[in-house]
């Protein structure tokens, strides 16, 4: 069945009659960039073709009722009272199921942007992985912002429903995260990736062209699950701020390569190999960029090897069964291969031949057998379309 059908099945389910409409949002990869974003820097991310539908149909009150595939029992909230629940205080858990604070805490932001409208019931349904770094959870607050928007007539741009999710997500979730995430799944496009200012959030599509090329991206995900309202991915940006207080920088976007002799000398050897991963990070996508430009996809793949080997030894996100990945992919001769997302489990890409799918595929089950490490999950993707109403 597809996920459309599990979303509507679902929404007749809770109500007893058909949606008003469905909307669907993908998830992500991103080809370079990692730990940028909060750091007011570049990254370079595409929306895959996995996606989350809502189905969403206006209610008569102004309640909002929230089930999903995720979860046994809905959820139901007045939209007057979503200013009770949020913002989830710093270090806290939501006040609600945590799948249901992305839906909810949307319809709360999208409240804090101005935006109102009467209650709705939503039926959520995914094919994006949880917990690989492919943004399942962007995924979800794109569908529902995309829907809220519409049924609400409120007339928000595609930038400021990214900006609402990421509200959701770092005030009614509590993961400090960036906007990439949410800014991909908003305006991916077929055939591109996005090359994000996230200081200015201004975007240009760059042409990906990797099947023209004979080539296709893998997916490795490890099944190793992260979460980013814990633990490492704080601690990580609290370095990256520490760093750039260092060298009285508003962020570590103002720091360059020229800059981090200096910066080896002010700060301790943990902050500094933090400040050079994001430093070094933010000029290979400016390379990456200028290579898919002038030499197309093929030339690329040093550049992912280096953006792994800074996040595994200097930023310290990576994790045995990513090295395994990206180095059984290398060694069956992919091009390049890094972990992609916040690290701490997921994901890895491997940019490989086409014709050598198979064969890197095998490669990198047999290596993950050899660890005694829980077989991989195998896809390629294609850049797909951003948020849009399917019907
Ligand atoms: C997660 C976050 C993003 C970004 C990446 C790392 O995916 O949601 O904002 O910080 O990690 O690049």
């Amino acid at each position: 069945m597809s996920t459309e059908a599990i979303a509507r099945e679902l929404f007749t389910a809770l109500t007893g009659r058909e949606p008003d409409g469905v909307w669907s949002a993908p998830g992500r990869v991103n080809l370079i960039g990692e730990h940028t974003d909060y750091n007011e820097g570049f990254v370079l991310p595409f929306a895959i073709p996995h996606r989350t539908v809502a189905a969403v149909g206006i209610r008569e009150d102004d309640r909002v009722r929230v089930t999903s595939t995720f979860a046994e029992e809905p959820v139901e909230v007045a939209l007057t009272e979503l200013g009770e629940l949020f913002p989830t205080p710093t270090g806290a858990a939501p006040a609600v199921p945590e799948w249901a604070a992305y839906p909810l805490g949307v319809a709360w932001a999208m409240q804090e942007a101005g935006a109102t409208g009467v209650g709705a019931d939503v039926a959520i349904a995914s094919d994006v992985p949880v917990g690989a770094g492919l943004s399942s959870s962007a995924a979800i607050e794109g569908a529902t912002a995309s829907a809220l928007n519409d049924l609400w007539a409120a007339g928000l741009d595609r930038t400021a429903l990214a900006r609402i999710g990421r509200r959701a997500e770092n005030e009614a979730v509590g993961a400090p995260t960036g906007i990439m995430d949410q800014m991909a799944t908003m305006i991916g496009g077929v055939d591109t990736a996005i090359f994000l200012d996230c200081r200015s959030l201004e975007a240009q599509q760059v042409p990906l062209a990797v099947a023209e090329a004979g080539l296709a991206i893998l997916v490795i995900d490890t099944r190793v699950k992260h979460a980013h309202s814990t633990g490492g991915y704080r601690e990580r940006r609290d370095a990256c701020e520490r760093g750039a207080a260092i060298m009285g920088a508003s962020s570590l976007r103002d720091v360059s390569v020229d800059d981090l002799p200096r910066a080896a000398e002010l700060m301790d050897d943990v902050t500094f190999r933090r400040v050079r991963h994001v430093v070094t990070e933010n000029q290979r996508v400016l390379d990456t960029v200028a290579v898919l430009r002038a030499d197309g996809p093929r030339a690329i793949g040093d550049l992912l090897v280096a953006s792994h080997t800074s996040m595994r030894d200097d930023f310290e996100i990576s994790v045995a069964e990513l090295d395994t990945a990206v180095e059984a992919a290398l060694s069956a001769g992919a091009l390049g291969a890094r972990m992609t997302g916040g690290g701490f489990g997921g994901a890895a890409i491997a940019l490989i031949e086409a014709d050598a799918t198979e064969a890197v595929s095998a490669a990198v089950n047999d290596a993950f057998a050899a660890a005694e490490f829980e077989a991989p999950l195998l896809f390629t993707v294609t850049p797909a379309a951003g948020a849009r109403r399917d019907a």
